[in-house]
């Protein structure tokens, strides 16, 4: 019988028919909204991928100094809005504005742009220069609340039921300024309705300590079940600190770059979200995976790899264009969801193919 099933299915493969993959369960994230065409975090490109129908919206939360929510990458302001314009005596000693020093009635006099570094010369430079133009048209800083209402907004006047994918910034960072982020963003998903396994809403850290007391401590407490997502990160990036009294040091990743380590990771969170070079085996022509993906699947994980971003000179040498990208990651590879920038290109891919 077992001889009967392996010609079927050679001959199947032989003949092109590949056994059909369930796109439907593959996943579109809309990485900061649809931040490829619009200021990220901006309440006009979260009702853009809206509108693109990802299946999840992306939102990046930090604290204010009165403990409002805020949908921001950075803890810091300067990145995205004219903080330094608008109050140039409020930097730190290390020249950054961190919006935890700023009530929300403050950020709210900002405008908030596209991404921006700026020069020695005091140029400002554009993260994406392809991108939305810097301080065009009208943006803002808003808050978590405000951004799930005009979801749950939209999921009511279009019929759709597109979820939220939420990242705690920087806990250990609140905490150590007095504030438990976490909690807090807890309590908030809950008032909206997002409490329970199957709620459209992912929870997302970088910080391994905290999502385990997420896990084990504030879930229960809140009487609260929803999916977790073990973001992974390079060590080299410094995106975790632990803080001890007052030294940091740096939280190391390395660990969770092993296929082994997918068991412990699933003793607290459903799935992961590592950098998409993490899940490839870089040396192998045609690329495939590294192993990862295959235990995290096998320990129950979910994979969602970020960031996958269309503009020049972000596709890689491995791939021929976004579309193969695609193709690479959620078929080759076999991925569960893919964060982007673009999600209107991800939804299209996957139209194509179910
Ligand atoms: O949360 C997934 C992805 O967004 C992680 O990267 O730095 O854009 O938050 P980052
Ligand atoms: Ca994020």
């Amino acid at each position: 019988m077992k001889f009967i099933f392996l010609i079927l299915l050679c001959f199947l493969t032989s003949c092109g028919f590949a056994p059909q993959i369930n796109t439907q369960d593959k996943l579109v994230i809309a990485h900061r909204g649809a931040s490829g065409y619009l200021p990220e975090h901006s309440i006009a490109a979260k009702a853009m991928a809206h509108a693109m129908n990802a299946d999840y919206i992306e939102q990046d939360v930090v604290m204010s100094k009165d403990n409002q929510l805020l949908i921001l990458h950075d803890h810091y302001l300067d990145r995205v809005t004219n903080v330094a314009t608008v109050f140039p005596n409020r930097k730190r000693q290390d020249g950054r504005y961190y919006a935890i020093d700023f009530t929300l009635t403050e950020i709210r006099t900002l405008k908030m742009t596209e991404g921006f570094s700026v020069d020695e010369s005091g140029q400002q430079k554009a993260g994406f220069p392809e991108r939305f133009p810097l301080w065009k048209s009208t943006f803002a800083v808003h808050t978590l609340a405000e951004e799930i209402e005009l979801i749950q907004g939209l999921n009511k006047s279009t019929g759709k039921n597109i979820g939220i994918y939420v990242e705690i910034k920087s806990p250990a960072f609140h905490l150590h300024e007095g504030k438990d982020i976490s909690k807090a963003v807890l309590k908030e998903l809950k008032r909206y309705g997002y409490d329970k396994t199957n709620d459209k809403v992912f929870l997302q850290s970088f910080d391994a300590i905290d999502l385990q007391r997420i896990k084990k401590q504030l879930l229960p407490e809140l009487n609260m079940q929803i999916k977790l997502v073990q973001l992974i990160a390079m060590t080299d990036w410094q995106e975790t600190l632990i803080y001890q009294q007052d030294s940091t040091s740096v939280y190391n990743y390395d660990w969770m770059l092993q296929p082994s380590s997918m068991q412990k990771i699933a003793t607290y969170a459903d799935g992961i979200g590592p950098w998409k070079p993490m899940l490839v085996d870089s040396k192998s022509k045609p690329v495939k995976s590294n192993g990862l993906l295959e235990a995290a699947h096998k320990a129950g994980l979910v994979v969602h790899p970020y960031t996958f971003r269309a503009d020049s000179g972000r596709i890689p040498e491995y791939a021929q264009d976004f579309d193969d990208l695609l193709k690479i990651f959620y078929f080759d590879i076999g991925v569960d969801g893919v964060f982007t920038d673009f999600p209107d290109k991800a939804v299209q891919f996957l139209q194509t193919r179910r």
